[in-house]
């Protein structure tokens, strides 16, 4: 640290340190987290911090993107232990229209095949800006609490939690012996202010009041969280042993009565237009509700009704968030980068001189495609983005900025138009952009080096390989080395590094950024991954359209990666219209969900043999689990294939599928000899008549809800 006063600094030498101070404080921040090993006292670590912010305080336009000021607290990921959740922790849809809204009133009756004058109620409450959180209660006695997570499995900050002082840690006679009380823990904004007032001191101030909670909860001394003013709203539930009431409605009015803070600004709503109007009055009355919100959230009120909704991959039915307009703020774009995905797709991202929008300093914004540069089907009308130009740019959440519009009377003169690269800034390959395609890709496949990066990234990303202390700069420097025992191209060789390391001079430990400590760790958690579920491995693998949903669909339909390979490997595309494609072909569209687009992705990419090749190296060395069959496996149709055809009365054909697939079916819509079950309403054509002639048993809606047990 220099002893120069902070008010003598000129502007380069402001920048400098503070490039130097991050990275020292980093360092830090490693040593004393992941290494449990401090080299620097507590007070010359606050010293660091302090001068960090007062350089900042003088020189606003130069807080790195990097700064320890803006972490969201420093608790590194590893540390808490993992809690899974009994029944997952979903997110919800987002809408962002008055339109949206109706759209998706109008897809849940149709789905529950309403008639428009049935009676249908919403819930509307406030979307809280904050955490959410699972507080797991057996007999009456709270027992863990989690954070969300990935949604399946969340952290475990149950310490932390019994801190917060409306959080009960009992609950009534009359609560179920589990249940589990979800909700959001957040901050008021006055104590939020409050405490970032005391923590200025320290040097450590947070974004907003939300990172402020997150940071808060994140702490490793429950002692530090207990002088953070956290609270909590119930609004959702988990696992429970007992039905909890009939409506949303009512169960939260129960948690009231148990102890929990609920929001007063939740309503019950009978038609589309109370809805929309409790929304504007919310977001009316924004700047006075004493905490951040960010949407409403609408909810099916009768709870039998939200169990037929059921659940997509990733949200319920039942439930949407209907979000307020993002915030926006004008600054100067400074140049724009070209991003090479790992699909070769060329993203152009703008780098804009930093500007605070909700206070959060934004630096980046996503330019999507060389239309959208140049203002061609944007509200831009034609407007081009030049390099230069002070622009207006938006923020939602937690997605990546983006520029809306451009301040034509501020453009330099000088500005010219952005002329998109024809050639890979990686690899400099021919750049090509295919007839009605809006991205333009890099041709250089295999020889790439970023579509390689990209394509590692995806594989050690959250939702794939996930491996604890392998992150995207680790891939950079593992993918970017020329130590054979360091060096990692192709995913088999994240697993061969420890074997390469133990016979070589070049120790991984004595690398800038590694320590012992966390070389140890990594190792580990690699080791921990050479068994992994069937989806996260498919995922992995990065197969164009085969994302996470698709994933888990051909796990549950095969089971075994084996088994899939081997389909894969045998299915022809069709050669053209009127072509059916082979048996194989015809089994990989079948599966619901699945069409030809991805089927074909699917196909092409076992069809290469750079693939197989990559693959075989990595089942060298990895084994993906067998998928368990899911659903009820005690359920009549578990396991069966069902065909559903013909008119349905009672419920919708998306309601079908769902419950049938609920109950471990599989749905298919075509009928093979694979078929099981037909169930056929009136009107039933073709289907039917296949079905009877390969002695298929077919069955009629009444029938199917006896066997299934719903009336
Ligand atoms: S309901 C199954 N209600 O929003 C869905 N969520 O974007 C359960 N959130 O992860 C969620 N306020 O953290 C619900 N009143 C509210 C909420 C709310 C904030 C958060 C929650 C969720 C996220 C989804």
């Amino acid at each position: 640290m220099s002893d120069k006063p902070v008010d003598l600094l000129t502007e380069s030498e402001a920048a400098a340190e503070l490039e130097r101070l991050a990275k020292e404080i980093a360092d830090h921040d490693r040593r004393y987290y992941s290494e449990d090993a401090p080299t620097v006292s507590d007070a010359d670590y606050d010293a660091l911090r302090i001068r960090n912010a007062e350089i900042e305080a003088r020189f606003p336009e130069l807080v790195r993107e990097d700064s320890p000021s803006l972490k969201v607290g420093t608790t590194p990921s590893g540390v808490f232990g993992k809690v899974v959740h009994a029944v997952p922790m979903l997110s919800l849809d987002n809408t962002f229209s008055d339109e949206d809204v109706r759209d998706f009133v109008t897809s849940v009756r149709r789905f529950l095949a309403l008639p428009a004058d049935r009676e249908l109620v919403f819930t509307a409450e406030p979307k809280i800006d904050g955490l959410s959180m699972s507080l797991r209660y057996e007999n009456r006695r709270l027992v863990t609490a989690a954070t969300r997570g990935d949604g399946t499995t969340g952290e475990n900050v149950t310490a932390n939690i019994r801190t917060i002082a409306e959080i009960p840690e009992t609950l009534p006679a009359d609560a179920p012996d589990v249940v589990e009380v979800r909700g959001e823990v957040y901050m008021r904004r006055d104590d939020f202010f409050e405490l970032n007032q005391r923590m200025a001191e320290t040097g450590r101030v947070f974004a907003n009041p939300r990172n402020s909670a997150a940071g808060s909860l994140r702490q490793l001394d429950p002692e530090v969280t207990r002088q953070r003013p956290l609270r909590f709203f119930a609004y959702a539930w988990g696992d429970a042993s007992a039905p909890l009431g009939e409506t949303q409605y009512e169960v939260v009015k129960r948690f009231g009565d148990w102890g929990f803070r609920v929001n007063e600004l939740m309503a019950r709503c009978d038609t589309v237009e109370a809805m929309l109007a409790h929304y504007h009055r919310i977001e009316a009355g924004r700047a006075e509700i004493p905490y951040d919100i960010d949407g409403v959230v609408y909810k099916v009120d009768r709870l039998d009704l939200q169990e037929r909704l059921g659940f997509r991959s990733r949200s319920p039915r039942w439930a949407t968030a209907h979000k307020f307009a993002a915030e926006k703020a004008m600054t100067v774009l400074n140049g724009i980068d070209i991003q090479v995905g790992r699909t070769g797709a060329m993203t152009p991202v703008a780098r804009l001189e930093p500007v605070t929008v909700g206070g959060v300093v934004v630096t980046n914004a996503t330019l999507h495609n060389e239309d959208y540069i140049r203002g061609i089907g944007t509200a831009r009308e034609g407007r081009d983005i030049r390099v230069g130009d002070t622009v207006v740019i938006q923020r939602a959440g937690d997605v990546i900025p983006q520029i809306l519009d451009v301040v034509m009377e501020k453009r330099p003169a000088d500005a010219v138009r952005y002329e998109f690269p024809h050639t890979c800034p990686a690899c400099g390959s021919h750049a090509v952009r295919e007839e009605g395609e809006a991205v333009r890709r890099c041709t250089g496949g295999l020889i790439c080096p970023a579509q390689a990066v990209e394509r590692l990234r995806h594989f050690v990303s959250r939702n794939a390989f996930d491996i604890e202390g392998l992150g995207e700069k680790q891939i950079e420097f593992f993918f970017q080395s020329d130590d054979p025992s360091l060096q990692v191209r192709s995913p088999a060789h994240i697993f061969t590094l420890k074997e390469r390391q133990r016979d070589s001079l070049t120790k991984l430990e004595n690398v800038d950024g590694f320590g012992a400590v966390s070389v140890k760790k990594l190792f580990a958690a690699i080791d921990d991954r050479r068994r992994v579920e069937f989806s996260r491995f498919l995922f992995a693998l990065g197969i164009r359209h085969v994302g996470e949903t698709n994933a888990k669909r051909f796990a549950r339909h095969f089971l075994s990666f084996e088994a899939f390979r081997k389909l894969a490997e045998e299915a022809v595309m069709p050669e053209g219209k009127g072509d059916p494609g082979n048996a194989a072909w015809q089994e990989l569209n079948n599966i619901n969900g699945i069409g030809s687009i991805v089927a074909g992705a699917v196909v092409e990419f076992f069809g290469e043999d750079h693939n197989r090749q990559v693959l075989d190296a990595l089942l060298a060395q990895v084994t993906p689990l067998d998928e368990e069959p899911v659903g009820t496996t005690d359920s009549p149709v578990a396991g069966k294939t069902v065909v559903f055809t013909g008119a349905l009365e009672k419920m919708s054909r998306d309601e079908a599928k769902a419950m049938a697939e609920k109950l471990g079916a599989k749905v298919a819509g075509s009928v093979s000899k694979k078929t099981d079950l037909v169930v056929a309403g009136p009107g039933a054509g073709s289907k039917l008549k296949q079905a009877t002639e390969l002695g298929i048993e077919v069955i009629d809606e009444d029938a199917w809800f006896a066997r299934v047990g719903r009336q």
